[in-house]
């Protein structure tokens, strides 16, 4: 049996950092939106587990997060892993975008279908959380709400849809060292409350630590800003900037007349997904 799935991005519509924690993560209370930029995996039955990789920027050893997911399954299940998988990499590394994170989460649920595991949706965000904070909205898509490190996930109802442009400059941005760099309080206990009931405040607290490593960044969020997007943010903790617009059209257009971009950046026009269209395209089927 041979099984192929897509990996879809995602940004963050926005992001409050509502304190350091004592473990050395931040509290967040953030909202993710799935996005139409995917990798490819496909999952085959073998001997053994091995990893084919179209990216070298990324490693393909044990650390890489697809191999990492599953070894976690399959310790969970009490089997050995056993899957030939291949990655074809679209989503940049480095770029916030998630891509990472999102390949464990179908790998996931594409072992768990290969391997016949029958475990539910809460065991598989468990397994996830513990890979990478990001990977749990995966598993969910369309728009939710991140609590905790960003692994506790609350779905919200899907927006109208929107055209996003991605600016990917062409270079990564480590998140550890974004948050390094923030003079965040320590974090009182309390959670978002009000602050994440309203949803969605259009902010993201690492941009200007990002911004301060990378000065381009906010270079190339006015320029988003001077083309008309209704929203110019920082993903997550970057290098990606995005822009929304209501239509593919006006965001096609805008994306044509950025200026002052770095050398080197990919601009690419994607649209959100809602749950059933993120659910869909990350669900495993049979490759052809
Ligand atoms: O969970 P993940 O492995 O994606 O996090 C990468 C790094 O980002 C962490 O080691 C930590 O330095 C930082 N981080 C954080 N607070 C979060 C999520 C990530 O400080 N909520």
């Amino acid at each position: 049996m041979k099984l192929f799935a897509e990996a879809f991005a995602k940004v963050n519509r926005s992001l409050v950092v509502l304190g350091k924690r004592p473990d050395g993560y931040h509290e967040l209370d953030t909202v993710f939106q799935a996005v139409g930029l995917t990798d490819r995996l496909t999952f085959e039955e073998s001997d053994l587990l091995t990893l084919e990789l179209d990216d070298p920027s990324i490693p393909a050893g044990a650390e890489n997060l697809v191999l990492r997911a599953a070894r976690s399954l399959a310790e969970s299940a009490g089997i050995r892993p056993r899957a030939a998988i291949t990655l074809e990499k679209r989503i940049p590394s480095g770029g916030g975008l998630g891509g990472g994170s999102s390949d464990a989460a179908v790998a996931l649920v594409g072992l768990s279908a290969l391997w016949e595991l029958d475990l539910p949706l809460e065991v598989l965000s468990r397994i996830g959380g513990e890979l990478g904070s990001d990977v749990p909205f995966f598993l969910h898509g369309g728009t939710a709400r991140g609590l905790g490190r960003g692994e506790r996930i609350a779905p919200l109802p899907d927006l109208p849809p929107q055209a996003v442009v991605l600016v990917m400059p062409p270079f990564p941005v480590s998140t550890p060292e974004v948050f390094r760099r923030l003079e965040a309080p320590v974090w009182d206990g309390r959670d978002g409350g009000d602050l994440g009931a309203g949803g969605d405040p259009d902010r993201n607290d690492l941009e200007p630590a990002a911004e301060a490593i990378f000065p381009a960044l906010r270079e190339v969020r006015e320029a988003l800003e001077r083309a008309g997007a209704t929203r110019a943010r920082l993903s997550g903790s970057g290098s990606t900037v995005f822009g929304l617009f209501p239509d593919l059209a006006t965001a096609a257009e805008a994306g044509r007349r950025l200026d002052g971009l770095p050398a080197g950046s990919a601009v690419r026009v994607v649209s959100t997904l809602t749950r059933e269209e993120s659910r869909s395209r990350s669900a495993p089927r049979l490759a052809g």
